[in-house]
């Protein structure tokens, strides 16, 4: 088959871009004809892009991702910037609900200096995330939100986070990529879809240090409720939005004695 068939039959398939993916389609190919073939036909099949390659470009990083997982969304390289921004130098970062571990690579990729561990409660994305981020000597652990990380209860600097966000009626909504080849566990926010987002918010409220920052992806739909939720657990809620990567974020600190003393006077 020639690249031109690729390009017309990912086309005809419905894909925009079938010229760069027919690209990288065979470049995963390695040279094997049967092999690309066969990465070719997943992706007709309606596969996501990323999983057919096995990874999925991520702040100029390639994060390896595994057929089924959820694939790290572009707009979450907010979150990661933010935190890359946000950390003071040496500082400790956690990745909650790391899925891939995008952000904790990214964040490690740009910041050698600080220490870094994600954690998810998928057994899949911790033993993918682990693997990726053995490169950048970060870790990730099997965990419900914090729950096995109370060790590190009132050190951590920055929680960088995108947890599930859907609402629970609006997932059959979603395009057929994410609804047949994502985990509802990496989707499904509730029935507002802030059920995780204040997990998330609770757990960092734990976790921080005073001064320390919660960083959590949410949608332009969700930000009022997300800021409210932060301030529930009695963190400062600031919103953080990029047009380009159509990205929304609550970045939500948590007190310092001075600043709680000054906010009540
Ligand atoms: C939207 S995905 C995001 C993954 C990754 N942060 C990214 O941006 O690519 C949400 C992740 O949250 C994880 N998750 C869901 N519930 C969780 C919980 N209670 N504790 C920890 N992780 C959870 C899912 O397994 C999934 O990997």
């Amino acid at each position: 088959m020639t690249g031109n068939d690729a390009v017309a039959r990912l086309r005809a398939a419905g894909c925009v871009f079938a010229e760069d993916e027919a690209r990288l389609i065979a470049e995963a190919g390695g040279g094997d004809e049967g092999r690309t073939a066969r990465l070719l036909s997943r992706r007709i099949a309606g596969e996501p892009l990323e999983h057919v390659l096995g990874w999925a470009g991520f702040a100029g990083l390639r994060i390896p991702v595994a057929p089924g997982m959820f694939v790290p969304r572009r707009r979450t390289e907010l979150v990661a910037s933010l935190a890359i921004a946000l950390a003071p130098h040496g500082g400790l970062v956690v990745d909650l609900c790391c899925g891939t571990g995008a952000i904790a690579a990214a964040v490690a990729h740009a910041r050698p200096d600080l220490r870094i561990v994600a954690a998810d409660v998928d057994p899949t994305a911790v033993a993918v995330s682990a693997s990726t981020l053995a490169r950048f000597d970060a870790s990730s652990l099997l965990s419900d939100l914090d729950a096995a990380l109370g060790a590190l209860a009132g050190t951590v600097d920055v929680v960088a986070s995108c947890p599930p966000y859907v609402p629970t009626a609006e997932i059959p909504l979603m395009p057929r990529e994410a609804r047949d080849h994502e985990p509802t566990l990496a989707l499904d926010g509730g029935a507002d879809g802030t059920a995780l987002q204040r997990g998330v918010l609770a757990a960092s409220s734990r976790l921080l240090r005073p001064g320390g920052v919660a960083i959590v992806e949410t949608s332009e739909a969700l930000v009022e409720l997300t800021a409210r939720a932060a301030g529930d657990e009695g963190l400062e809620a600031t919103v953080e939005r990029d047009e380009e990567l159509d990205a929304t974020v609550v970045v939500a600190r948590r007190h310092t004695p001075t600043s709680s003393a000054s906010s009540r006077a």
